[in-house]
């Protein structure tokens, strides 16, 4: 049977890409809802590129829900730097036929949890975690029906790329992470360490780019944008394609490796502010709460995100 996932996200190319892996996976993933959260842009952008991907991929039916659109206790910041002035430069904006879902988005996960078994639903986060710590902070019944948390955020060995010291989807709303990482649900994270492995080189973008059907060819020409900055900032061959590491490892779990440590949240010293003190070689007391992920295939990600992407010329 098909696991059921929410996706909360903030596109953002590397989220963009992260929805059309599950997209393409119709049969391993369940996808019940996109909840959108300010982050990468505002949420006016964020909600709106879910559903331009949503009709890029002639997913029109898929519900995109509109969350928080300031972090709990910060000012909002944003990576346009990064990501482009629309969030998903690269990409031509149009107004999208898949509707927006009247319901906010933290109202949707705490009523489908609610709803759910126990350990039925996998929440996917892959932006800042306001959304998911303020659903949980409302409702606490809704925490037992949570399955597993598999996110993208933090960094340990490989520094932070918004702070010396944080990961932007940290960064950007750490007391929500706080409540995340001490919610006492599994939790996979994928920070920087794992997700610096995964590199849109110009060759693996030219072998997505050949696929040639229109979902391919969107894909490379953001993953085209993305590149320009993160080229520069880290001298690497290509931007790392951080988001679509925990929707791959839903699927293929065998190209990932992690281990099971405490990591706790900076919320107080604004030095370093959003640091995942990951505790790696146990030197704490402090309780296990999550599997921190070091480890990828990072070929054999390509080869299997390639072979997914390769699914929307199917039924062209
Ligand atoms: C994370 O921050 C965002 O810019 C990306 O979408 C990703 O979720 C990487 O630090
Ligand atoms: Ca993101």
């Amino acid at each position: 049977m098909a696991r059921k996932i929410i996706i909360d996200c903030d596109p953002g190319q590397d989220d963009a890409v992260a929805l059309l892996l599950a997209f393409a996976s119709p049969g391993e993933l369940d996808l019940l809802g996109i909840t959108t959260v300010a982050g990468n842009v505002p949420l006016g952008l964020t909600q709106r590129n879910a559903r331009m991907l949503c009709d890029i991929a002639g997913r029109q039916e898929v519900r995109v829900y509109a969350g928080c659109d300031q972090p709990l206790r910060r000012q909002l910041e944003t990576a346009e730097q990064i990501h482009g002035a629309t969030g998903i430069n690269g990409l031509e904006v149009f107004e999208p036929s898949t509707p927006l879902q009247s319901e906010h988005a933290v109202d949707f996960i705490i009523h489908t949890l609610l709803d759910a078994d126990d350990a039925s639903i996998t929440l996917v986060p892959i932006g800042p975690l306001t959304n998911i710590a303020t659903a949980m902070d409302r409702e606490p019944e809704i925490l037992s029906r949570i399955e597993r948390i598999v996110l993208m955020g933090g960094a340990m060995r490989e520094g932070g790329n918004r702070t010396p010291s944080a990961e932007f989807n940290i960064l950007v709303d750490p007391h929500a992470a706080d409540i995340v990482f001490r919610c006492g649900r599994p939790i996979t994270a994928f920070g920087l360490d794992l997700s610096h492995q995964v590199l849109s080189t110009r060759d693996r973008v030219a072998r997505i780019r050949a696929l040639n059907n229109p979902v391919a060819a969107a894909t490379a020409d953001m993953l085209s944008f993305f590149d320009r900055y993160d080229t520069v900032k880290y001298t690497s061959k290509g931007a790392p394609l951080h988001d679509p590491c925990p929707v791959a490892w839903l699927l293929r779990p065998d190209l990932f490796a992690g281990k099971d440590c405490n990591i706790s949240i900076e919320t107080q010293s604004e030095l370093t502010m959003g640091h995942t003190a990951v505790d790696f070689w146990h030197v704490t007391d402090r309780p296990i709460n999550a599997t921190w992920m070091h480890t990828v295939d990072a070929p054999g990600f390509y080869d299997f995100l390639i072979e997914r992407l390769a699914r929307f010329g199917e039924h062209a």
